[in-house]
């Protein structure tokens, strides 16, 4: 059966017509530059990468970019972009409730803006040993900044990614709000982990 997020957010992508507002890649994991390079050349995982802001950024650093997202009109937009411009980088269009991918491919994986707990262990299987997770997305602070007009299954508990990723070594967790392009306030959780190497 078809997911309904595909149509929702197709929807959303031919209103915001693509590439007419360009898309800046997260600040945080731009400041993270002298540890991705020191990764390259390597391969990333951009999950639900939207309009790519953050593949077209690792790919500009040296990374191979497989891109994921639902969106047939936002992977379309991305791979024209991709075509034109001869990038590193693989759209592929996908129900990420659905895909599954080889375990131990990925130097880098980034997950923004997108919350699947299902997907939690998958994203250590498929990080290589080394490999580093960058994830943020909203938390539970963020329902008050919507006045309560949001499901509380879709944003994060305080902590959860700690515990979610346990198993990872930490470098970096934080709680925050944080202003979007629109000059809004989003309260989110971001963490960065590295998968241990074997000893
Ligand atoms: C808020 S956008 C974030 C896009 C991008 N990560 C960014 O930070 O700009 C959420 C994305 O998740 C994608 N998405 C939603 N459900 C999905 C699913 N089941 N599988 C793959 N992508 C999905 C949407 O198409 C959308 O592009």
């Amino acid at each position: 059966m078809k997911n309904p997020a595909q149509d929702k957010w197709n929807n959303k992508y031919r209103d915001r017509k693509l590439g007419h507002k360009h898309q800046q890649p997260s600040d945080w994991l731009k400041s993270h530059e002298n540890l991705l390079k020191r990764t390259t050349p390597g391969r990333a995982l951009d999950i639900a990468c939207g309009d790519g802001r953050n593949s077209f950024y690792l790919a500009s650093l040296g990374f191979t970019v497989d891109a994921i997202d639902i969106s047939d009109v936002a992977i379309k937009w991305l791979s024209q972009q991709v075509n034109d411009q001869g990038l590193s980088i693989k759209p592929i269009q996908g129900d990420l409730e659905e895909v599954s991918l080889r375990e131990e491919s990925y130097h880098v994986i980034v997950n923004f803006i997108y919350l699947q707990r299902g997907l939690f262990p998958s994203m250590i299987k498929w990080l290589k040993p080394g490999g580093y997770l960058f994830f943020e997305t909203m938390n539970i602070d963020h329902i008050e900044q919507l006045k309560n007009s949001m499901n509380r299954d879709y944003v994060l508990e305080k902590n959860e990614l700690i515990l979610a990723f346990k198993e990872l070594e930490l470098i970096d967790h934080k709680e925050l709000t944080v202003n979007t392009i629109n000059s809004e306030q989003r309260s989110v959780s971001r963490l960065l982990a590295r998968k241990p190497s074997y000893s």
